[in-house]
């Protein structure tokens, strides 16, 4: 079965608020792809290989488009950035360095293929729709509006398919803390259960309520995934940014959804963000699924 011959679904947002719930009760009720297969919500692997190019490849593009003028670590990219650069949209928690990497270019679209290569041969094991533009954060220390942090989610309350999984990549040491943290599976439904799966009042809370914050912090685990492995996690997983201390973080994440898993969904998804983007192949997700790279990219 492919894109074209996929019986028409129902856009998610058609549904009435007491349906989205009920589905995301059903979402946290069942065990999902990723734990069927990987055996855990979490998951960390090797991938050095590419981990060193992705840092070598942001390295090159900061010097074209002109964002640094020397080479340095990427670790210390705060030393040298202007505070405009470093500063967060409040709102979408989003620093104008970043917006840079929105568009990279044919080498780096070259990596990235060449990873989307690594991982069907390597971890998936079947083919998969992947996100067409990796998602680039560059996180700095001491950043204006770096309260925006925490922001604890889960991409499908922003709109995602359940049946996604993430793929989130350091490009840096680990050194004081990468500022990213995750909840297993377990907590996190417990935490949605507490707001009866409504997604908007879960979102709301975690922007709003000190105390239920202080919660959250309490129950999530700094990520402390070393340079040169990826982690992947189950999509139901609570997450989220957070300031840094000392050094500055850059990251790669993008989404998987597996093609038996997407040939089964009954719903349409679209991002609740600024583009409302569709969750569909040739939208989010790159036209060709992973296996057109397996077969026509060399070794
Ligand atoms: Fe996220």
């Amino acid at each position: 079965m492919n894109a074209s011959t996929i019986t028409p679904r129902v856009h998610l947002n058609t549904l009435s608020e007491s349906d989205k719930k009920k589905l995301a009760k059903e979402t946290y009720a069942k065990k999902s792809y990723f734990q069927d297969v990987f055996k855990h919500d979490h998951l960390e692997l090797e991938c050095q290989k590419f981990s060193l190019s992705f840092r070598n490849e942001i390295q090159r593009i900061l010097i074209e488009k002109n964002l640094v003028q020397d080479q340095v670590p990427l670790e210390n990219l705060h030393e040298i950035l202007s505070d405009e650069m470093k500063a967060y949209n409040f709102d979408d928690g989003v620093n104008k360095i970043s917006t840079y990497f929105y568009e990279t270019d044919d080498s780096f679209m070259a990596v990235y293929h060449q990873y989307i290569k690594f991982l069907r041969e390597n971890f998936i094991r079947e083919p998969f729709w992947f996100q067409k533009t990796a998602t680039i954060r560059i996180h700095c220390p001491d950043a204006k509006n770096s309260h925006h942090y925490p922001r604890y989610h889960t991409d499908i309350s922003y709109g995602h398919p359940p049946e996604e999984f993430n793929i989130w990549l350091p490009l840096t040491q680990l050194l004081t803390g990468h500022g990213f943290k995750t909840m297993s599976v377990p907590l996190s439904k417990s935490i949605l259960e507490k707001f009866d799966y409504d997604y908007p009042k879960f979102i709301g809370a975690a922007i709003h309520e000190r105390l239920f914050l202080s919660t959250c912090d309490a129950l999530a685990t700094p990520v402390s995934t070393a340079f040169g492995k990826m982690l992947a996690f189950d999509s139901r997983c609570i997450h989220t940014g957070m300031p840094l201390s000392a050094h500055t973080r850059v990251s790669i994440d993008m989404r998987i959804l597996p093609l038996s898993q997407y040939d089964r969904m009954h719903y349409e998804y679209q991002g609740l963000g600024r583009r409302k983007i569709l969750f569909t192949p040739g939208h989010c997700y790159h036209e060709q699924h992973s296996d057109y790279f397996l077969n026509t990219i060399g070794k």
